[in-house]
């Protein structure tokens, strides 16, 4: 192949990354798709938009994240009973292709119950409280929370309880998979009230 078509191809790739549109061979979808409906489906849905608000919306986070994730649940690096259950029979190969497929699946959107222009939980997504040393979450996750590949996850339309339960277990360093513990950090500075603001704002982003 000469330089210009490699470089091609290269770009070509990069942009596929970025649209969270890399395709699933044929065999690794079907064996995602199995796996699906035998473990993850009763909680997650089949799309990844979970209906239950415990359980997080898989669909359309990124790829690696979620990879990540199912790697830290098997390794015990990210301790939780459920999930530890359900990567046990997993490849990573496996955990790989889901990754792939739930970041390719449409996110359901959602509304704020309170929390919309003007609120606390926008001021602390979008500007952060300097006062008390609390970042905005933008500045990492993106400002309409759709994160960055690969470092930083989606966060918009999120079920609200499943991001303050998460808020929650870095505060007190249950969840301690984040790495340079920048999470752990953050939430530690959170009261109750804002990350229940910032979790409901970020339930209503697109
Ligand atoms: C019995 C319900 C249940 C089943 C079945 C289940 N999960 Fe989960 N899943 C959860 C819960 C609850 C959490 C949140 C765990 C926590 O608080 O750390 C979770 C978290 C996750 C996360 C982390 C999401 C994030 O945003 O960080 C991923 C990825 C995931 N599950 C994938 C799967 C896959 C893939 C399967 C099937 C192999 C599966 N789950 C089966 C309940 C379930
Ligand atoms: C300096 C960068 C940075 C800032 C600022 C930041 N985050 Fe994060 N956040 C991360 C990283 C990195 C992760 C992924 C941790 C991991 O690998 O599991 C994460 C993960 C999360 C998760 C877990 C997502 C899931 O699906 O389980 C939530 C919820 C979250 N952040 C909320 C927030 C909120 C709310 C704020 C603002 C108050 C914020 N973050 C500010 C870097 C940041």
């Amino acid at each position: 192949m000469n330089l210009a078509l490699s470089l091609f191809g290269v770009s070509l790739m990069f942009v596929a990354h970025f649209l969270g549109a890399e395709p699933l061979s044929s065999k690794d979808l079907q064996s995602a798709k199995k796996i699906i409906n035998n473990l993850c489906i009763a909680c997650h849905g089949a799309d990844g938009n979970s209906a239950s608000s415990v359980n997080p919306k898989l669909a359309g986070q990124h790829a690696a994240y979620i990879t990540k994730q199912l790697m830290n649940f098997k390794s015990g690096k990210r301790d939780n009973a459920v999930m530890a259950g359900m990567v046990t029979s997993l490849t990573e190969q496996d955990m790989i292709n889901l990754g792939i497929y739930f970041s390719n699946q449409k996110i359901t959107l959602s509304m704020a119950k309170e929390n919309g222009i003007d609120s606390l939980g926008e001021k602390i997504f979008r500007a952060g409280l300097s006062k008390k040393g609390i970042p905005a979450c933008a500045s990492c996750h993106g400002p309409a929370g759709h994160g960055i590949p690969d470092t930083y996850p989606r966060l918009n339309a999120q079920h609200s309880e499943y991001t303050v339960s998460q808020l929650n277990l870095f505060r007190v360093g249950k969840r301690a998979n984040d790495s340079a513990k920048v999470m752990r950090t953050i939430a530690q500075k959170l009261t109750e009230e804002e990350m229940q603001a910032v979790a409901d704002y970020i339930q209503g982003l697109r």
